[in-house]
């Protein structure tokens, strides 16, 4: 692990410490007009820790690249899913793309306003299992800092953020309808952190994937509607102001009984002090 790498980790644990002080509001308005699946229109402003994972290389321009979301965790510091970083998704191994970028503060792919700054290094980690996807987290580390405005605490194992029935909300720039009607501007839905039984019921290792609690957290809404979908990969789901997952995957999007299945950020901060 690069020495950067680890002071940004550092940084993003103190941040941690900070979040008990100065809790970030993720107060939302309630209007809703269309998806993610379900959601509505955001400003980034609102959320400058939401980025965009972007290639222009194998993406094409006119959405400016984007191809998954991501977070900044600290200044230099953005986790994105282990699967955006996959010769599955690039259709080149990682390294071959030279042009890989997090855009951070631009609502809409569209136009200028923001920063689009290269990733120096992407870390993918290496417990990763593509065939049940656990541990679906990449480290991109930046090479320019982000404001420290811009960094979303994560919430560590036991907060309560993390029980069932608390209100969340996913953040990303992908498909609104299920059918690729992919969104040129950030959209928001919210959604309920969900038991694990109800994704264990879902998704009990039949060919619509297993549900492993020490690594995934289930999220959605029983009766469907609200969910993430394909494009959002990698960005955050936000509940109590603290990063709780990263889209990973779910079958279809926003169907009743296939909730939405993220990365357990609790289970992403004790892969990072592993490696760190
Ligand atoms: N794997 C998808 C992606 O790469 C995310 C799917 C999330 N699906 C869901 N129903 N929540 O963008």
């Amino acid at each position: 692990m690069s020495r950067p790498f680890a002071r940004a980790l550092t940084a993003s644990l103190s941040v941690l410490t900070a979040a008990a002080v100065l809790p970030v509001s993720s107060a939302a308005p309630a209007a809703a007009d269309g998806g993610i699946i379900g959601g509505r229109q955001v400003q980034v402003s609102d959320s400058p820790w939401t980025v965009a994972v972007s290639s222009r290389d194998r993406f094409g321009g006119t959405r400016a690249g984007q191809f998954c979301g991501g977070v900044v965790v600290a200044r230099t510091m953005v986790l994105t899913a282990a699967h955006c970083m996959s010769r599955s998704v690039l259709g080149v191994a990682r390294g071959e793309v030279r042009d890989l970028k997090v855009i951070a503060g631009r609502s809409d792919l569209r136009a200028d306003e923001g920063a689009e700054i290269p990733v120096r290094e992407a870390w993918v980690n290496p417990d990763y299992d593509g065939s049940t996807n656990s541990g679906d987290v990449a480290v991109l580390t930046l090479a320019t800092p982000l404001p420290e405005g811009y960094v979303l605490p994560m919430a560590d194992e036991g907060d309560p953020a993390y029980e069932p029935g608390t209100r969340a909300e996913v953040y990303g720039w992908g498909d609104t309808t299920g059918a690729g009607d992919y969104a040129h501007t950030l959209r928001a839905a919210q959604v309920h952190v969900l038991p694990d039984s109800v994704c264990q019921e879902a998704y009990p290792g039949n060919s619509d994937g297993t549900y492993l609690p020490a690594s995934m957290l289930c999220a959605g809404e029983a009766r469907g509607g609200k969910d993430a979908c394909q494009g959002d990969s990698g960005g955050p789901l936000v509940a109590r102001g603290e990063l709780i997952g990263l889209v990973s995957w779910g079958s279809g999007c926003g169907r009743a009984g296939s909730p939405g299945v993220y990365t357990r950020v609790s289970e992403v901060l004790r892969v990072l002090r592993k490696h760190s």
